[in-house]
Formats: C-alpha cells, structure tokens, sequence
C-alpha cells in the first residue's frame, strides 16, 4: 500500500478495494511488482488468508488514514452478507462485471438495500476480453452491434457505446469505462447528456445470458464444460 501511495506521489487513497474474493500468497514487491495472480511462472499459490483477515486489515489502514473509503470487489451476495457481519467498517462500494449480457439484478438490488454504491467494469461485456483469446468473447455479437441497443441508439442520435453507459447509469451504478483514443473518452464521458424510457432500459436488460467474463477460475487455463440449459457458462482463460 506504501509502495503504491509512493508511485502515486499521495498521501491517502479515497477508496481502496479487494481485487477478487481470493487471497494469494504475498508477493514482496521487491521480489515482483505488481505481484499479479502467479507466484512464480504460472504457479498460482492461495493463501490461508480469509476475507475477514483482509478485511480487517483494509480497515486499519482507514483507521491509519491511508486511505478514506474501502470496497469490494467481483463478491457475490453470501460473501456480502458475511462481511456485514463482522465489518466494523461497511463497504462504501462494490465493484462487479456488467453489461447487458450479464445483469445481476439481485445483486445490484441487495447492494443498494445495504447502501454500497455499485460500480460496473466492462461495461462494453466481451469488447474488453478479446484482447485475452476468449472465444466467449469473440464468438458472440458484440453489444455494440446488437440490434436493440442499434435501434436505441439511432432512435436518440446516440452511438450504441453511449446507451451501453446510459442503460447502466439510470441502473444507478457508476461506470469506469476504458479507452485509448480521445474522442471515446469523449462520447463516454457525454453519455449521461440523454435518457432512456424505461422500456428502452427493460428491452436492454433483457439480453442477459448470465454470461460472465472475468472470474478466478479464468486463471486456471482449463476448460470448464458449458453447464447444460441454464444459458449460464464459465469462461476460461486469463482475466484482465
Ligand atoms: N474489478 C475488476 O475485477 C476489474 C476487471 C476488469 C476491469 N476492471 C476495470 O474496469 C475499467 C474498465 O476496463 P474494462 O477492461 O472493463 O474495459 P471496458 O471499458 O469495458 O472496454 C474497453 C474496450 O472498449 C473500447 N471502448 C471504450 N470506449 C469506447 C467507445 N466509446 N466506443 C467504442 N469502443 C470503446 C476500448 O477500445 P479503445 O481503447 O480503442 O477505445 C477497449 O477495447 C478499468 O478501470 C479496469 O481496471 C476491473
């Protein structure tokens, strides 16, 4: 945590987050840094730390004042609500995977009845995991050019990128899109100049699979069988 407060040049972070619900043996960042998933090649060493140890210790360092808020991310609802339990300091946000492909209307729903902010990463679903050979990824329509989101789109003067944010925004999550080139950033950052009706918002909604990118067993290289009828599927291979 020093070490990143130092190459941030700050003295506190406002918010702070658990990656993924899954501890790894501690890398010293002298020995590697960033540590990433692998302790060594592609050996991935779990650690016996529980969430409530790495919990705890996110709160000391609010109660050190190295950083303001703390949160969660990639948890599911038992994990949350175990925290709840013995959290003396709740989690101010919860970071999760979503796009139209991928809704978690529960979980957004029990978040906001608890007061955690919820904020979406990849909000584009596959467009970010292709770079990673998934054929998940590559293999389904982009969300970009699915026609419900087309037809909204054209229908407000708007680039499907920015009703993708929209219908995530008026979901009343915060959004942390990506890109590399300017005018991106720019129409991103614009996405909130319109509004969806809500049944612009329910038809959207109704894309979802349950088809989630990013989760721990990626990282395993093993491919794990689609799970038969329940539109539900793992996807492997590296997580970003
Ligand atoms: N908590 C977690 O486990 C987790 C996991 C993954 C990501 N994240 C975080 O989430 C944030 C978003 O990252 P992400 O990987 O999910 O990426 P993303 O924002 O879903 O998508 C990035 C991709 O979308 C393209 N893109 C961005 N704006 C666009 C636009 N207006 N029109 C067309 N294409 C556009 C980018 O290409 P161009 O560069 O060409 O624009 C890039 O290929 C990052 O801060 C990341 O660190 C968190």
């Amino acid at each position: 945590m020093k070490k990143q407060l130092a190459d941030w040049g700050l003295d506190y972070f406002d918010l702070y987050l658990i990656h993924f619900p899954v501890a790894t043996k501690y890398v010293d960042p002298a020995v590697r840094y960033p540590p990433g998933w692998q302790y060594e090649g592609d050996e991935i060493i779990p650690s016996k730390a529980t969430i409530q140890d790495t919990w705890t210790a996110m709160e000391g360092l609010v109660e050190k004042g190295l950083s303001k808020s703390i949160g969660i991310s990639n948890f599911q609802a038992q994990l949350i609500y175990d925290l709840l339990r013995y959290a003396k300091i709740r989690p101010a946000t919860l970071q999760i995977e979503h796009h139209p492909y991928l809704v978690q209307q529960e979980l957004v729903r029990l978040a906001k009845n608890e007061g955690i902010a919820v904020t979406a990463y990849s909000s584009f679903g596959p467009a970010s995991f292709k770079e990673f050979n998934m054929d998940h990824a590559s293999n389904i329509t982009p969300l970009m050019e699915v026609d419900v989101v087309g037809e909204i789109a054209k229908k407000h003067g708007k680039s499907p990128s920015q009703v993708l944010l929209r219908w995530a925004t008026q979901r009343g999550l915060a959004i942390i899109p990506k890109s590399t080139r300017v005018e991106n950033m720019k129409s991103n950052l614009e996405s909130a100049s319109f509004d969806l009706t809500e049944e612009e918002i329910k038809k959207i909604s109704g894309l979802d699979k349950g088809l989630r990118f990013n989760q721990p067993s990626n990282v395993s290289l093993h491919e794990i069988p689609a799970v038969a009828n329940t539109g539900y599927r793992t996807i492997t291979n590296n997580s970003p």
